[in-house]
């Protein structure tokens, strides 16, 4: 083969590879419809966590202003038909479970990633109806991803189906912050309340008083 004909052979096959990849190449990146199973968005990457701040319908909320208790926090939206309300009503009755001196140190927070419906109106009225003890938050899409992606939290906003409201396919764990404000530990979506329980009570330690 000439070296005329290599370059030409050379340039056809980049075109056709090119021409592939613009038709059919689909990164593979969560279920292109309806909200998925739990655990089918995996996490993107290796949460690291470390303190945010966000906005609430209390104003600024900023992780570090819950030194000294255990943070439970979970990423969703609220418009979400059913991981989100499984999840947070978990995180709810483990809250109930907890005896008023345990709950005195505990925080549940939700970080919508759906800035876009979840006004601070929103967000006031549905994390609280799950436990007074969950406080919603949410900011900038720039800033919810940034604090996503410190957490490792995957989501992706879906296109809806035909005049339905979209949906937005998220990653389900839920995240326990040490009284120091370090992750400590993950929980699967559909951890058992005990299981929930349990993660609390060995985080407050030293049978749930204060340090
Ligand atoms: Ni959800």
């Amino acid at each position: 083969m000439s070296r005329q004909r290599y370059w030409i052979a050379a340039g056809i096959c980049l075109s056709m590879l090119l021409v592939w990849l613009a038709f059919f190449w689909e990164p593979d990146i969560g279920t292109p419809t309806g909200h998925p199973g739990p655990g089918t968005l995996r996490p993107a990457g290796q949460p690291m966590g470390g303190d945010f701040t966000l906005d609430s319908p209390d104003g600024k909320l900023a992780l570090q202003d819950y030194r000294g208790k255990v943070v439970l926090l979970y990423f969703g939206y609220t418009f979400c038909p059913d991981v989100c309300p499984t999840s947070l009503s978990a995180l709810g009755q483990a809250f109930t479970a907890l005896t008023p001196e345990e709950l005195a140190q505990v925080q549940g927070v939700f970080v919508s990633v759906d800035p876009e419906r979840d006004t601070q109106e929103v967000l006031s009225v549905y994390a609280p109806f799950f436990h007074p003890r969950i406080v919603g938050a949410t900011g900038t899409p720039a800033r919810v991803a940034e604090v996503a992606r410190r957490y490792g939290v995957s989501y992706m906003k879906q296109k809806p189906v035909d005049d339905r409201p979209y949906t937005v396919d998220h990653s389900s764990f839920t995240y326990l912050i040490d009284r120091e404000g370090r992750l400590a530990a993950l929980l699967p979506h559909g951890a058992p309340v005990a299981d929930i329980v349990l993660q609390i009570r060995r985080l407050l330690g030293d049978k749930g008083k204060p340090s």
